[in-house]
């Protein structure tokens, strides 16, 4: 298995129903290592930017309102597999379809509103932690339980 990185955003909602800390608290019980992490008031330009992949659909202009509507949480996040480790945990993109056990499965109703972002892949996940963080930004460090969590 190889270590990387991804890109995970906690979105206005789940920032307004205060579950910043429980989302958080699942990837640290995981074991997945925080590298970096900011509340950020994201502007349009930032939100089109992230979501240019997405130019020109129905659900385009609404996810560009609802994604600057309030803060998120960005924060980019480190460990073996972990792009796709962090998919799982996310779940399915339309909560109506995410398993429960998954943050969206657990609090999310609507795929407008549902609760979290994590990159869908290598490249994107490089697109992604480019665009919202400085490499000043980013952390290197050792969790002290990394011992512990590899055979
Ligand atoms: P996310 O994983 O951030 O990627 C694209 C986002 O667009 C998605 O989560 C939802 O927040 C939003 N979205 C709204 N409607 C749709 C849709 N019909 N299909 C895909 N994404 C949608």
């Amino acid at each position: 298995m190889r270590k990387e990185r991804t890109f995970a955003m906690i979105k206005p909602d789940a920032v307004q129903r205060g579950f910043i800390g429980e989302i958080i608290s699942r990837f640290e019980k995981k074991g997945i290592k925080i590298v970096a992490m900011k509340l950020v008031a994201v502007d349009r330009n930032l939100a089109e930017k992230h979501y240019e992949v997405h130019k020109g659909k129905p659900f385009f202009e609404p996810t560009i309102q609802y994604i600057t509507s309030s803060p998120v949480v960005a924060m980019v996040l480190e460990g073996f597999n972990v792009i796709e480790m962090v998919r799982a945990m996310t779940g399915a993109t339309n909560p109506q379809n995410a398993a429960m056990g998954t943050i969206r499965g657990d609090f999310g109703q609507f795929i407008g509103r549902n609760i979290i972002h994590a990159s869908d892949g290598k490249d994107t996940a490089s697109f992604e932690i480019n665009l919202w963080f400085s490499p000043q930004e980013i952390a290197q460090y050792s969790r002290i339980d990394e011992q512990w969590l590899t055979e």
